[in-house]
């Protein structure tokens, strides 16, 4: 099973990929990262010794694994900006398409399964328009734990900041390696932030295929913005996206599903 050094040996690579070459890091990271660099001086390697216990060998083992470490994951915990419930992800391990969001909201973190709240209950249709079932797909989120709004909270939820997407990422890189899904959708500009580091705009990314690690992923909005956009266009542009997905994918597409939203034909 991965330690942190190789997960962060990991993360840094992926980063590095995507072209940051600085790194803001606290005081706890600092030496731990020093340890590291003064053991790597003496030779030692980060791969586990030879007796250690063999590393998870199927995807549901290493998810498994993964989503114990993600409950107890201090790098997001000890920001204390999160909430303490760990919503991990649900569907298949074996998906070939894998949908990322932001984070869990109050349903989410009450139920402890990403995207069954209202904008889960819409995500869900539009698999079911695309031919597919939720258990069939990857549903994950770029930060693990709900963002914490204190004494407000009640049911209102908020976007995680950059700092609690930095901490968490390192789960939902771990998850894109183990199933290495044959396309990603992005959902919303939050998820496009931690996958691909940018800032850009849904508007601006959507409509042609990007890449995290090496796997097509498409950028599209998020759920949530069409329940409160319910235009023909914006339905339409996440419509297109999920058919460029299906192509991808090799799906079939009825002429129906290929019309969908052009006129007033909702699925
Ligand atoms: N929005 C998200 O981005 N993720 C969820 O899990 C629920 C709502």
């Amino acid at each position: 099973m991965p330690t942190l050094r190789q997960l962060a040996v990991e993360t840094l690579t992926h980063l590095s990929e995507r072209g940051e070459s600085t790194l803001a890091v606290d005081a706890d990271a600092r030496r731990i990262l020093r340890e590291w660099l003064l053991a790597a001086r003496r030779g030692e390697t980060a791969a586990p010794p030879a007796a250690a216990p063999q590393p998870p060998q199927s995807v549901e083992e290493k998810l498994a694994y993964l989503q114990q470490r993600a409950v107890r994951w201090k790098p997001a915990l000890r920001l204390g900006t999160l909430r303490e419930t760990m919503v991990f992800a649900t569907g298949s391990p074996h998906a070939r398409l894998m949908l990322v969001g932001e984070a869990p909201g109050y349903e989410e973190e009450l139920r402890q399964e990403p995207f069954v709240g209202p904008a889960g209950r819409l995500l869900t249709r539009i698999l079911a328009a695309m031919g597919l079932q939720r258990s069939e797909v990857y549903i994950s989120n770029v930060c693990k734990f709900r963002p914490s709004m204190g004494a407000q909270q009640g049911t209102a939820n908020r976007p995680p900041t950059e700092e609690e997407l930095a901490a968490c990422l390192p789960l939902i890189l771990a998850e894109i390696r183990a199933i290495r899904p044959a396309c990603i959708i992005c959902l919303g500009a939050t998820a496009a932030k931690g996958l691909l580091g940018t800032t850009a705009t849904v508007g601006s990314l959507r409509g042609q295929w990007l890449e995290c690690q090496g796997i097509p992923l498409r950028v599209t909005y998020h759920p949530s913005y069409l329940l409160r956009n319910e235009t023909l266009s914006a339905r339409r542009a996440v419509w297109e996206d999920m058919l460029a997905a299906m192509q991808q994918l090799g799906m079939p597409i009825s002429p129906r599903q290929q019309n969908y939203f052009t006129t007033s034909s909702a699925p």
